[in-house]
């Protein structure tokens, strides 16, 4: 399989790179400038759709307005779109949905696979843990831009879909005390980690924690190179990283 990788200079891109070689796929690089990266040449991004013409896939790590655009040049080329990049507001949501009426789309905020178990297995704790006090926090590498992470998001998403009139409390300051629905979301940014989650749940007199922790940003890789073997040959569509799995 021939994969393009968009981001192929940043930390996640350059892991995909290496974990598409060593599975025997060929693969290409773009970034914002030309360069090379263990010996793949890699391009610049407004040569995307050149490199897309001979491809079976694009896996794209970079920043939402980059991955906007990526997503049309998939679409014009045909090419299966497998994509990482978090921090998309509506507009760029809406842009990778319209792109998914012509190609396969296969978006995730995390594609580790024990994130994917812990999002699996949210709702079921929360509903039967009903009523006891729920506080996430997430912590990554001081270079990561969006707050709170997609993961976080997704996570927030998935207990809105369990709990009534959820109250997102982002950090807290002042002299209040805890409200009735609010969950805490808290955000740190540090060093190099590369991406931990831990939901706490209190109530009952007892403390439940989950908790997910990335070694390495291979999983990241690995992940999104395992869709890129499932999606490709797709109907076009809008599929997620438990699809894949
Ligand atoms: N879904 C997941 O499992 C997962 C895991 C890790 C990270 N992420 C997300 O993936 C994204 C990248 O994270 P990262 O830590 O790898 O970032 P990073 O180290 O900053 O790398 C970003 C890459 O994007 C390229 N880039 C930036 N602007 C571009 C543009 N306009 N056109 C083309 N390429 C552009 C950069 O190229 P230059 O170096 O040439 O500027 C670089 O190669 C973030 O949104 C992050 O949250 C998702």
């Amino acid at each position: 399989m021939r994969i393009v990788v968009a981001g192929a200079t940043g930390r996640t891109g350059r892991e995909v790179l290496a974990v598409a070689r060593e599975r025997g796929h060929a693969v290409d690089g773009v970034a914002t400038t030309e360069t090379a990266v263990d010996g793949v040449d890699v391009r610049p991004a407004d040569e995307l759709a050149d490199r897309l013409a001979d491809a079976d896939a694009l896996v794209d790590f970079t920043v939402p307005e980059a991955s906007r655009s990526h997503a049309g040049m998939a679409a014009d080329a045909g090419v299966a779109y497998v994509v990482g990049t978090t921090g998309f507001n509506q507009q760029g949501t809406a842009d990778l949905r319209g792109a998914a009426d012509r190609i396969p789309v296969l978006k995730a905020s995390n594609f580790a696979r024990g994130v994917q178990a812990l999002l699996d297995a949210v709702a079921d704790v929360v509903r039967t843990l009903d009523g006891y006090d729920i506080e996430l926090t997430e912590t990554h590498h001081n270079g990561k831009r969006d707050a709170p992470s997609g993961t976080a998001t997704t996570l927030l998403d998935r207990i809105d879909a369990v709990v009534d009139d959820l109250d997102r409390t982002y950090g807290r300051e002042g002299h209040q005390p805890r409200g009735n629905g609010e969950v805490g979301v808290h955000v740190r940014r540090a060093g190099n980690v590369r991406g931990e989650h831990e939901l706490l749940l209190a109530g009952n007199d007892e403390v439940v924690t989950l908790t997910h922790r990335a070694e390495s940003r291979r999983v990241f890789a690995a992940g999104a190179v395992d869709a890129a073997e499932w999606l490709v040959g797709r109907d076009p569509g809008w599929y997620n990283f438990a699809d894949a799995l």
